[in-house]
């Protein structure tokens, strides 16, 4: 009884909107098609998150090499206090919130200082969301969730936050896997969900040496090789392809001019793959690169000035000791 009691308690406090996108989106199969035909083969990386994806990701995140989500926890628990003072949020929106492990540090906080609070996590993987959602929920009587499901990249029209006073927040340095041109525009999404007393709190890494930055994306578990090889075995099973993980290498360099990891598989030898669904037969050579993911490096002056872009006013830079990682607060321009 008390467990019946118990789940529809839960229930009342924790609901997953579908997000409906405001553009014409492209499909998995048009991305995968277009993708697969240029000249230098790139498959956009939201496609890792299936759940499996997922999971290999949160592992990512514990391994001694990837220093960010330590290093962002770290800076989210020692100024978490300061943060929600500043912010006094009613509600804290997160972009990409998959396990929302770091996130709790600013929901126990926002907790210290209200008897409520609106929780309202959005990520494209919907076991994310509820198995995130049900954690928090029975760790915080006092928190409203609202999970939104759906691709953020494809508009915030129909995102619907009708509470005031909102922390926005988009973490793990998210922002970094976007091209320049299209993380200005989401953070230009963000700005126009955002009105006057509300707040955004931006999670990004830092440009350091390249033997760190290598590390951290080539672990000695091989957790993020099996996350980039996952990324076939998505397309294996959504689009009924004959990829062999065997036959690709994962590979991760930092490549210092633009910036950035650059996250690829690359091909063992000549062979070809047929996408069935899509009836394309794909042929690689030894040696040849498909590109999954960028992760771009970010000074503090370049995110200052991404910002002010977007029409955001930064307030507070928070950067660990060692000059890895930064948060970055800002209320509307
Ligand atoms: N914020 C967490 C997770 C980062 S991993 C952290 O800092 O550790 C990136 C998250 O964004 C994943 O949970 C993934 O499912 C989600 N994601 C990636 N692309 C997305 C998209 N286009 N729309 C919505 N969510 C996306
Ligand atoms: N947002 C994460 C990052 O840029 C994503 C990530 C971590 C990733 N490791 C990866 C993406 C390996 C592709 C491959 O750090």
């Amino acid at each position: 009884m008390q467990g019946a009691v118990n789940s529809q308690l839960s229930q009342d406090r924790f609901q997953i909107n579908r997000l409906v996108p405001d553009r014409i989106i492209t499909s998995m199969s048009d991305d995968v098609r277009s993708g697969l035909s240029a000249r230098v083969k790139i498959l956009p990386p939201k496609y890792f998150y299936d759940e499996r994806g997922s999971r290999l990701f949160d592992l990512i995140c514990q391994t001694p090499e990837y220093y960010l989500t330590r290093t962002e926890a770290a800076l989210l628990s020692e100024h978490a206090a300061d943060i929600i003072a500043s912010s006094r949020p009613t509600a804290i929106v997160e972009f990409g919130s998959g396990t929302a492990d770091k996130t709790e540090l600013l929901i126990d906080q926002a907790g210290q200082q209200r008897d409520a609070l609106h929780y309202l996590p959005f990520d494209v993987c919907k076991e994310m969301l509820v198995e995130s959602g049900q954690r928090l929920n029975e760790r915080y009587p006092w928190l409203q969730i609202e999970a939104w499901h759906g691709d953020f990249t494809h508009g915030l029209t129909h995102f619907v936050n009708s509470h005031d006073r909102t922390l926005y927040t988009f973490l793990g340095s998210s922002l970094g896997n976007f091209t320049p041109p299209e993380a200005a525009a989401f953070l230009t999404d963000i700005r126009a969900e955002m009105t006057g007393d509300d707040y955004f709190l931006l999670g990004v890494d830092l440009v350091k040496s390249s033997e760190v930055l290598n590390a951290a994306y080539n672990d000695n578990e091989g957790y993020t090789a099996a996350f980039n090889l996952n990324l076939l075995n998505v397309l294996n099973r959504e689009l009924n392809a004959t990829f062999n993980t065997g036959h690709f290498r994962h590979h991760a360099r930092f490549n210092e001019q633009a910036s950035r990891m650059e996250m690829h598989l690359v091909s063992c030898c000549d062979h070809s793959v047929d996408v069935r669904d899509l009836q394309l037969n794909v042929s690689f050579e030894a040696d040849e690169h498909l590109t999954t993911e960028y992760s771009h490096k970010y000074t503090r002056d370049g995110i200052g000035n991404l910002l002010e872009s977007a029409g955001f006013a930064p307030s507070r830079y928070y950067i660990d000791d060692d000059s890895r990682f930064m948060l970055a607060l800002a209320t509307c321009a």
